[in-house]
């Protein structure tokens, strides 16, 4: 029998992703990771690796950097699954998108999933997912996917979303600096995009910005934060919207 590869490839600004990506494939064996917060060397998967994709949902796409940074990932028929996390609003086209890219990128996607977990610009939203719950339907999913890969059964299935996609809204949220930045770079460290000056960690590039937060979580003294009028406004229209407990969902 075959050796067959397991890995990770998640884009994952607070986290979120990655460790529900870790928990899949956890259920798989030993795996490597990689991680799209930064750009990669391209990478060529074979027909008997498995690869798990995780991205996060931002206005119901998948991040277009993340998009962007997938394309170097090239599969040969190789059994990918394709799971989206999101913040309990919607995830809208992200999930069709990613299992489209996949597909085009010669991945076969076995199955497809999307997860709700705290959300990453309004965290009181979700706080407390993925909950024992989602853990479970996690574990499930993994178990079907694996299933499937064992018993060769690449037979397609419908999944949710729309083509064309709903069109790229560009967030004008940008995390501010408060006055207790220690200016140690761990925000530099952690943006995907090289919008923060590692010399100078106070300066943002917001043309550069992709309102990700990954800098938010990254802080050791919580300097960063989303604050003021724009804000504000945005957190009491979201918020209302995503006080139902919404079920993770999964399609094999
Ligand atoms: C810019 C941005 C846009 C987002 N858009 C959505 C959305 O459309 N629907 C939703 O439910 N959650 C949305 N979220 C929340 C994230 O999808 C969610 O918190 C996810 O768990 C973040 O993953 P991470 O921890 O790997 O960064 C958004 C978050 C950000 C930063």
């Amino acid at each position: 029998m075959t050796q067959n590869y397991i890995k990770q490839v998640y884009f994952s600004p607070t986290k979120t992703t990655c460790s529900i990506v870790q928990r899949i494939a956890f259920c798989f064996g030993k795996s490597d990771q990689i991680s799209l917060m930064k750009e990669i060397e391209p990478l060529y998967c074979q027909k008997d690796d498995i690869v798990i994709f995780g991205v996060p949902v931002f206005a119901g796409r998948i991040p277009q950097m993340a998009k962007q940074r997938l394309k170097k990932i090239k599969g040969d028929q190789t059994p990918a699954l394709a799971v989206v996390v999101f913040g309990n609003r919607a995830y809208e086209d992200a999930l069709l998108e990613l299992k489209t890219d996949l597909e085009e990128n010669g991945f076969v996607v076995v199955g497809a999933a999307a997860f709700i977990a705290r959300h990453s610009l309004f965290p009181t939203i979700a706080a407390d997912r993925p909950d024992v719950e989602d853990l479970k339907l996690i574990d499930g999913f993994a178990s079907r996917c694996l299933e499937k890969i064992q018993k060769q059964d690449f037979s397609s299935f419908p999944i949710p979303g729309n083509f064309p996609y709903k069109s790229v809204s560009p967030f004008p949220l940008f995390p501010s600096v408060k006055e207790n930045c220690i200016g140690c770079g761990e925000c530099a460290k952690a943006c995907p995009s090289g919008a923060i000056s590692s010399e100078d960690p106070k300066k943002t590039d917001t043309s550069l910005c992709i309102s990700c937060a990954a800098c938010v979580y990254a802080c050791p003294v919580h300097a960063r934060c989303f604050q003021g009028e724009v804000y504000e406004q945005a957190k009491r229209m979201i918020v209302p919207l995503c006080r139902t407990y919404l079920k993770p969902e999964f399609f094999v």
